[in-house]
């Protein structure tokens, strides 16, 4: 089983506190920097972009995790600046299915880690043809757009059939990556199903209480 990390969803950090925000993480050992990209066209808002991405690299060592909710995203990528470490992730629906292929090569020959990310009501079966070309599955729990939704229903089942899927076609390197209302009660049950990579939000470590002490409270319960 994979050893699970935690990636803050930096859309739902308080910006005017960022500086902080991301020392915390560090002194955390926080695994990855989640953050949000939106085109106002794949998703019904607008996130993030690419000078954000670039200055955060800049300023800190923790890996980013740039999940792109935009369409037909292959000549965008390069732009972000991404590099050796980080996660790369682009969404199945947002593209022509004959340009996913091309988009996860050019995220490995930049030696970021390529990750297909899927929507709640598209079935998991769709990614077997990629298990040979990714390195993660960003599997979304919430209709990606907005921060403090519900997990959609049958979320855990699908974290399982993924698991079991992954597992018995040798690909149990292959991490899956929970986005959408991780909060301390579901985070412990998608980790018994399979997932190792946590995006945490509002929901939890980035909701009330202090960070440190809501990071600890998470670590505890991933186990
Ligand atoms: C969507 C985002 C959200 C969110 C996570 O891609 O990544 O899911 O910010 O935090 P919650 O759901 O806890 O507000
Ligand atoms: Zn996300």
């Amino acid at each position: 089983m994979l050893k699970p990390s935690i990636s803050p969803s930096l859309m739902c950090a308080d910006i005017f506190s960022l500086r902080e925000i991301i020392r915390d993480f560090e002194k955390n050992s926080i695994e990855y920097l989640h953050i949000d990209v939106m085109d106002g066209e794949f998703v019904p808002n607008f996130c993030l972009g690419t000078d954000y991405c670039r200055r955060m690299k800049a300023q800190t060592d923790i890996p980013l995790d740039i999940h792109l909710m935009v369409i037909n995203p292959l000549n965008k990528i390069e732009a972000f600046g991404f590099g050796a470490g980080d996660i790369v992730s682009v969404h199945y629906e947002s593209q022509a299915k004959d340009e996913i292929l091309p988009c996860l090569k050019k995220i490995r020959a930049g030696g970021a880690k390529a990750f297909l990310a899927i929507n709640p009501d598209k079935p998991v079966e769709v990614l077997r043809e990629y298990f040979d070309e990714i390195d993660g599955v960003l599997l979304m729990t919430v209709f990606p757009g907005f921060a403090g939704q519900k997990m959609v229903e049958g979320s855990l089942e699908r974290i399982t059939a993924l698991r079991k899927m992954l597992d018995e076609s040798g690909h149990a390197d292959i991490s899956i990556e929970v986005d959408g209302n991780v909060n301390y009660e579901k985070a412990p049950l998608m980790r018994k199903a399979g997932a190792d990579i946590f995006v945490v939000g509002t929901s939890s470590i980035l909701g009330p209480g202090g960070l440190t002490e809501n990071i600890q409270k998470m670590r505890n319960l991933l186990g």
